[in-house]
């Protein structure tokens, strides 16, 4: 079959990668794509949110499944339009979307079912905001409503800080129309964890845990990114603590979808808060994560394939899934200055790699078979090993092999685990 996977990071490459693998697949098209997936499949110059372009390219070209991976295209509705085409769109609908792209429909939806979260308030009035803070008090989290490039959550530490958010979303109208309505809510204490399931809408299948590196310093300083790197397992998910994951919060929230007629058929991740062997509700999103997918990917021995058809033919239940004992690493390499403003164009050298190790583009692009430099977050060096520890040093010396200008990376990818000491990988 012909498989079409929109976007252009390193998720969407690892997710081709893997894909490419299958015995069911004969080609794989990659819109807009990046230097790694042309080595995979055929990069299609057409934008992840043009979603009628895409829609007619997948009919001309007779695609028989299109993988969407990130939010904005599914928030927009691309599933629902490729299904009115005829058109099979593996993702969750428009409706469904919400679960991502409406923090206070999320939080909402958590309440009403009693799914662990945090206390929150919604308000569309920036005074009203103001005079909650004040009641409250800091430490108070700040979030736009709507999508905001990842950049819509301000965790304040002081009421001021959380004055100052609230005036930009909303005066300022710095995001836009995602601003118009926020969310203010309690801060929670603990270790984040991503935690990522298929589902038809009726049943889930996990995946292996993993946790992502948000801030883009060592130690967890300076700005929130994208995501600087990822492992899997992450020991903080103990099999306990699966078992409260799925009966509490992945298979009530699924239920919940489909109670509410948003039935949620896709990736569901979980960003989750542990505290005390507990585990809380942060945010879903409703595609798979970046770069937790360079983590969790890899570690899949089943064909991925099979895995999406059953979660599309709502057969989900009886799928089996077979995953790798061994750990994974992904070290991210950014341009420096990300996320704030970086340059592009810098050509990038990359060396041997050896067993275990791979390669993921996020921000490159190929140009007259040069590799260069073309977004904030470039490459993921991945390392597979049998434990977290020979993983993370698979990850990194690959990073020595990889080389470009300004390049800026985390040396601590994958610390958290070592210090709470390792956990048997199978299962988890
Ligand atoms: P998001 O942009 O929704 O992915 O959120 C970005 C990050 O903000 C999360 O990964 C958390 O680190 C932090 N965050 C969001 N909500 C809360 C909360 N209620 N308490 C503590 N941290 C939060
Ligand atoms: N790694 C965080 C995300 O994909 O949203």
């Amino acid at each position: 079959m012909k498989v079409l996977i929109i976007g252009s990071g390193g998720r969407e490459h690892v997710l081709a990668w893997k894909i490419k693998q299958s015995k069911k697949v004969d080609k794989i098209f990659i819109a807009p794509g990046n230097a790694g997936t042309a080595e995979v499949g055929e990069n299609i110059d057409i934008d992840a949110e043009d979603i009628n372009a895409l829609a007619d390219f997948a009919g001309k070209e007779k695609i028989e499944l299109t993988i969407v991976g990130p939010e904005a295209p599914l928030v927009a509705g691309i599933v629902d339009e490729f299904s009115k085409k005829g058109l099979r769109c593996f993702g969750p609908s428009k409706a469904a979307a919400e679960i991502e792209g409406s923090k206070s429909f999320t939080r909402d939806l958590l309440k009403k079912y009693k799914i662990p979260s945090a206390e929150y308030a919604v308000f569309t009035d920036a005074e009203k905001a103001k005079e909650y803070v004040k009641e409250k008090g800091a430490p108070i989290v700040v979030k736009a409503d709507g999508l905001a490039a990842g950049k819509g959550v301000t965790v304040a530490e002081t009421e001021e800080e959380a004055v100052k958010a609230i005036e930009e979303i909303m005066e300022d109208n710095k995001f836009g129309e995602a601003g118009a309505k926020i969310v203010l809510e309690e801060k929670l204490e603990g270790e984040e964890a991503s935690y990522l399931v298929f589902t038809d809408g009726e049943s889930i299948l996990p995946m292996v845990s993993s946790q992502d590196h948000k801030p883009v310093f060592d130690e967890g300083k300076g700005p929130n990114t994208g995501g600087m790197g990822a492992y899997s397992p992450a020991p903080v998910v103990t099999k306990e603590l699966e078992k409260q994951i799925k009966e509490e919060i992945m298979i009530p929230t699924i239920r919940a979808m489909k109670e509410e007629e948003k039935e949620f058929r896709g990736f569901l991740y979980g960003g989750l808060i542990i505290k005390n062997g507990k585990a809380r509700v942060i945010e879903f999103n409703a595609r798979f994560g970046d770069p937790e997918a360079q983590a969790v990917i890899p570690r899949l021995e089943s064909d991925l394939i099979e895995i999406l058809e059953a979660c599309m033919n709502g057969s989900l239940k009886n799928q089996k899934i077979k995953w790798s004992n061994k750990a994974c690493t992904c070290v991210v390499l950014a341009s420096g200055g990300y996320p704030e403003s970086y340059e592009k164009g810098k050509e990038i050298s990359i060396g041997e790699k050896g067993e275990g190790q791979l390669v993921i583009h996020a921000g490159t692009k190929l140009e007259n078979g040069k590799i260069f430099t073309n977004g904030g977050r470039v490459l993921g060096c991945v390392g597979l090993g049998e434990s977290i520890k020979e993983s993370i040093e698979k990850a990194y010396d690959l990073v020595e092999k990889v080389k470009f200008e300004k390049m800026h990376y985390r040396k601590d990818i994958g610390k958290k685990a070592l210090d709470r000491g390792e956990v048997p990988t199978g299962g988890l």
